[in-house]
């Protein structure tokens, strides 16, 4: 079969659906492929480059008249109209707001497959172009907001004098908040985030940024958030607005799915802001944003000297970068697709995934497709929470979420007792501990009781050491526990060697298992997680 890759001819465009790389991938699947000349051009993928991976430039009528159509952005009516019946169109098709394409598909008889649809399981992930642009598209807000602040990121101590490091906010932290807590960090910031899900609080403190709670608190059965009622809307914009006054730079990733970008800054919190700061708004829509201020696709500066971007083209500002990986999701579809990888496309709808993209089937309407458990879901808390969840979904919803609203008098008591508990068991641990090491020390033979002292305080010290280590210096961490296991073991086998004291032998002897498992284990896991980001062979 033949694979057409036509150019997105609206002004502004720049990605294209393949890239000479993800061409000649294709062709080993047993296509011929298609090229409309230019069709990477803004993209910085010229034809010859295409032509050099195997693939015919053509002019539009024959990319849009191949077997199968990959594009970027659902296309205009003239185009599908272009397309020859029995054929196939492939690309961000937007099923959920696109009722005249779904007709139109079906009056020509097309097959067409929305990949903005793949449902999040985690076998789909390759195919899953939502992520790929949103991790570039939240690398990209950070590098914007850094151009428009009027200040470096990091902190610096100069002849001149010293800086302090900018103060970066990340408001939802999926795909896109992640991306850009990391390259923010990544810069020197100063990073805070939040989410109304806060399962993420782990995966924003492991990239070394804190989370900021907030007193509306979500559990999804799929795993994303669900809209928020005025009065957690109102609570939310609250702490956003106290955070928002703080902070240097803010940036908005939140999204409610089939639904407009929840408003989360208002003019209010924007005002209070200081001269200088920048918001950057990604859910910057025609219909709204995440800040009352901004502006679908322009820069604007409140009279308060706040800059607000409200780019809504930000892949597009990567575009190399976006079509690469954009090429690369399709490449990972047709692996799935062609089974054979002969050349010829094989839909199993038996398949949840394949199921789960297909709008149209030879001119047949078949959206929407059965709801799919995605493992987005985090897992339940607690059973009176699920319950509630399900009543909840229960009112037409497609997410049965649990949502446990709850006032900031109430989050608070709740986070101090909470507290109170945790140090309550931390202080038992202690005085536990401390009567462990007194009884030791008076049962050990007098020549031994300087070691134990040694022991003891060697165990304080370290405990504090520790625990005072951020995220990102675990690694260099575990290499040096690796290496004081090593001590252990050559200290403990000269013991078992040399001491004529029976319980000496022992406890050396236990003191080698333990190392070892510390040695052992370290290489183990070291193994698995290199084994994870090993490439399978294409
Ligand atoms: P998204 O683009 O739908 O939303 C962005 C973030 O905004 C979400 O984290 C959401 O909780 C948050 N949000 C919504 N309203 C908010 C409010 N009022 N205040 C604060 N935050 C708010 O999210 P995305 O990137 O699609 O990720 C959602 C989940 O799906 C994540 O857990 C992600 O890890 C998972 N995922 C799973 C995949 C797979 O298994 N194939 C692929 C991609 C994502």
């Amino acid at each position: 079969m033949r694979i057409g890759i036509p150019k997105d001819p609206r002004s502004g465009r720049k990605l294209a659906a393949a890239t000479p790389d993800t061409v000649g991938k294709l062709a080993k699947l047993g296509y011929e492929v298609v090229v409309e000349a230019g069709a990477g051009a803004a993209a910085d993928y010229p034809d010859g480059a295409y032509a050099a991976a195997g693939a015919a430039i053509v002019e539009p009528a024959d990319a849009w008249g191949a077997d199968i159509v990959l594009v970027v952005d659902a296309p205009d009516q003239a185009f599908v109209e272009r397309m020859k019946p029995g054929t196939t169109l492939i690309g961000r098709l937007d099923p959920w707001n696109n009722e005249p394409l779904q007709q139109l598909c079906q009056e020509r008889g097309l097959t067409a497959l929305a990949v903005d649809a793949v449902p999040r399981l985690s076998r789909a992930q390759s195919l899953d172009v939502r992520s790929s642009m949103m991790n570039v598209a939240g690398y990209r807000t950070v590098i914007e907001a850094a151009a428009a602040f009027s200040r470096t990121f990091a902190g610096q101590v100069t002849a001149a004098g010293k800086t302090k490091p900018a103060r970066v906010f990340v408001i939802g932290v999926g795909v896109a908040g992640l991306a850009a807590i990391g390259t923010a960090g990544a810069l020197g910031a100063q990073v805070f985030a939040t989410d109304v899900r806060a399962d993420v609080a782990d995966q924003v403190e492991s990239l070394g940024a804190t989370f900021v709670p907030i007193p509306v608190v979500q559990q999804s059965a799929d795993g994303y958030a669900q809209a928020l009622d005025e009065q957690q809307e109102r609570l939310t914009q609250a702490v956003y607005e106290e955070q928002c006054a703080l902070s240097d730079v803010v940036i908005t990733t939140a999204q409610v799915p089939g639904r407009p970008a929840p408003l989360l800054i208002t003019a209010q919190a924007v005002e209070a802001m200081k001269p200088g700061s920048v918001i950057v708004d990604m859910g910057a829509s025609p219909l709204g944003g995440n800040c009352e201020l901004s502006q679908a696709g322009q820069a604007v500066c409140t009279p308060g000297g706040v800059t607000i971007l409200g780019y809504d083209d930000l892949p597009g500002r990567l575009p190399g970068q976006a079509s690469q990986l954009y090429g690369q999701n399709m490449v990972n579809l047709l692996k799935l697709l062609t089974p054979g990888k002969d050349g010829r496309l094989a839909l199993d709808l038996d398949d949840e995934v394949q199921r789960g993209i297909t709008m149209t089937l030879d001119g047949q309407g078949m959206w929407p497709p059965p709801p799919v458990k995605v493992s987005a879901a985090p897992a339940p808390v607690d059973s009176g929470k699920e319950e509630a969840g399900n009543t909840a979904g229960k009112g037409g919803s497609p997410m049965a979420a649990a949502l446990s609203p709850a006032s900031p008098e109430d989050a608070s008591l709740q986070a101090t007792q909470r507290a109170d508990a945790h140090t309550m068991r931390g202080l038992l641990w202690k005085a536990l501990a401390a009567v462990v090491v007194v009884a030791l020390v008076a049962a050990a033979p007098a020549e031994m009781q300087g070691s134990f002292f040694i022991f003891a305080l060697a165990c304080v010290v370290g405990f504090y050491v520790i625990t005072s280590v951020t995220h990102r210096l675990h690694t260099p961490l575990m290499a040096v526990t690796n290496a004081i296991s090593g001590i252990i073991v050559v200290g403990a086998i000269l013991q078992m060697c040399s001491s004529p004291q029976p319980a000496v032998a022992v406890l050396a002897a236990i003191a080698v298992a333990i190392a070892s498992i510390n040695i052992f284990g370290g290489f183990l896991v070291t193994h698995r997680m290199l084994k994870m980001f090993e490439r399978s062979s294409e």
